[in-house]
């Protein structure tokens, strides 16, 4: 096996997670401060979401420089301590590569909106206008509007299947790839342990731009539905790995739903282009297709089963599953599948069960080692998020109260995932001495680093376990994984299992008492239980618990 795949993983989000210089945003020396703290929950990698320059209109996923750090992070040199640190301890730096667009204040865009012969004239998707001036095609951008920008100085318009200020590079150019694998591995010779690769289903555009049929009362379709994963993308990836990713002992992990499973074999595994895929079925429960937040559908538990059989299925022969039920871009797990009155903190611990056990590399986020939960600000003007304010026009537009669009953005705006980290119970919980770009949950008091490292039974120590059991128990990293009680409405369990032990793994993902056959754990080790009355054959609401028979 290799190291990546017998690691856990830390996704983490710096401009949250702890500032050393009082200006309300995290730094790189932050990060190399709580190194400690993050070699103490047993990781092995640390993927660090944007750091690169950038004019931070969508929190760095706007890059103006790909090989520099915003100054409001630090310094080249500190990124250089921080990979040498992190090695110190055992753990890799892994970075996000932001290539499917940059922001609209990098010098290649610059040049390119300069003229029609500029020498990057054809860096960036251009078009003109319809006949009537209007944009070339009725595509929305996943943020909401039209997914073009008139530009003045050219007089063309612009892709950007994000936000007006990230044009789509064209990487049917092939200088831009070239650029683009030239950043890449400059980060490679500097030592980090990898990439997650944003947004790469949307690089290969389709031949032809068309029209849409509308699918909202905006008149425009989602570009998502018109331009996502075209003919030809593979050739695409397949270059990357030859140019960046062979011949090195790093990892990488692609976003990209929508792959079908007998497509997987080209984009993940030996002779796929990647070595992992993040894809949304078991996140996105709720969309069929494109996120919506206003068009929510009922799910149950059956749904979210059903999605984890298929990608633990899909991932047995092809490619490694990395496991993940948080990131940056989706609500706090704990709010996101759970009632409001359930007991979140054995919500945490169950799913953490869950990710910690699954056959793959579990992807944890940032506070969800803590059981942190969302927000939910009293008006639109209190977040930051780009896409909540998109989300919330859309509803608007289609019909919805200012109350019902606001309740949207309680239930899935993004910056639930990115309040700041929790250390302790003082002021702004620990991360700043300024004050925060984003207001600290209130709930910092109680749910913070310090507090939970003394706490046995806290979510923070129940993590620290689940680490300490998967390093003990190397059949959890290479077993295979073997669903039991398929048909069963609310628990979900599964043995994993080598020639040298069987762990069986019950989760009762309901809020209500249930029963099961005890001969499933009885006579085995009990490796670790949650709550503190449990009895063989019953499980009460969230409650999980792990055997082996060692
Ligand atoms: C996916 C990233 O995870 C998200 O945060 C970002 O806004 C978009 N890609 C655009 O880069």
């Amino acid at each position: 096996m290799k190291w990546w795949q017998k690691t856990i993983a830390y996704e983490l989000y710096p401009k949250s997670f702890m500032d050393t210089r009082s200006q309300g945003t995290g730094t790189i020396e932050g990060i190399i401060e709580k190194l400690d703290y993050l070699a103490s929950l047993g990781i092995g990698a640390v993927w660090i979401t944007p750091m690169y320059r950038s004019p931070m209109v969508d929190n760095g996923y706007d890059i103006a420089d790909y090989t520099s750090v915003d100054p409001s992070y630090g310094t080249i040199d500190d990124m250089k301590r921080l990979i040498e640190e992190a090695k110190k301890r055992n753990i890799r730096i892994v970075l996000d590569l932001v290539f499917n667009h940059s922001s609209d204040k990098h010098p290649w865009f610059l040049e390119s909106k300069k003229s029609k012969d500029n020498p990057k004239a054809d860096w960036y998707i251009w078009r003109d206008a319809k006949e009537d001036g209007s944009a070339p095609t009725n595509w929305r951008g996943i943020f909401g509007g039209s997914a073009w920008t008139w530009c003045e100085e050219r007089q063309q318009y612009y892709l950007h299947t994000f936000a007006s200020q990230q044009p789509d590079l064209n990487w049917a150019e092939p200088a831009v790839r070239r650029a683009l694998y030239d950043a890449a591995n400059f980060w490679v010779n500097l030592g980090v342990g990898g990439f997650r690769i944003d947004a790469i289903t949307y690089v290969r555009k389709p031949d032809v731009f068309e029209d849409g049929t509308p699918d909202g009362d905006d008149g425009m379709i989602s570009v998502h539905d018109m331009t996502a994963n075209q003919p030809g993308i593979l050739d695409y990836l397949h270059e990357f790995k030859k140019e960046v990713s062979e011949g090195h002992d790093i990892f990488t992990v692609a976003e990209a739903n929508g792959v079908s499973a007998d497509e997987l074999k080209y984009w993940v595994g030996e002779n796929g282009a990647f070595d992992m895929l993040f894809e949304f079925s078991h996140t996105n429960l709720e969309f069929k297709g494109i996120e919506t937040w206003c068009r929510p559908e009922p799910w149950e538990i059956s749904d979210l089963k059903r999605a984890l059989r298929n990608s633990q299925e899909a991932t047995k022969d092809n490619g490694w599953y990395p496991a993940f039920f948080e990131n940056h871009d989706r609500p706090r797990c704990v709010n996101h599948y759970f009632s409001k009155n359930a007991d979140h903190k054995a919500a945490s611990k169950a799913m953490g069960m869950l990710m910690m056990s699954l056959r793959g590399t579990p992807f944890l986020y940032q506070g969800q080692e803590l059981g942190m939960e969302n927000v939910a600000w009293p008006s639109i003007d209190c977040y930051n998020d780009i896409s909540s304010y998109g989300q919330y026009e859309f509803a608007l537009s289609e019909g919805f109260s200012k109350e019902e669009a606001l309740a949207c953005v309680h239930a899935f705006s993004r910056d639930s995932a990115r309040t700041p980290m929790q250390w302790d119970d003082s002021e702004n919980a620990g991360f700043t001495e300024g004050k925060p770009w984003l207001p600290v949950n209130e709930n910092y008091r109680t749910l913070n680093v310090k507090a939970e490292s003394i706490d046995p039974d806290s979510v923070l120590s129940w993590f620290r376990k689940l680490a300490e059991i998967r390093n003990e128990h190397p059949v959890l990293m290479d077993g295979s994984w073997n669903e039991l009680l398929a048909d069963d409405p609310d628990l979900i369990a599964y043995e994993r299992k080598n020639d040298n032990e069987t762990v069986t793994v019950i989760i009762n993902l309901s809020e209500k008492e249930r029963e099961y056959d005890p001969s499933l754990t009885e006579e085995k080790e009990i490796l670790l239980v949650s709550g503190d009355d449990f009895k063989h054959g019953n499980l009460h609401g969230l409650q999980c618990i792990m055997v082996t028979d060692k």
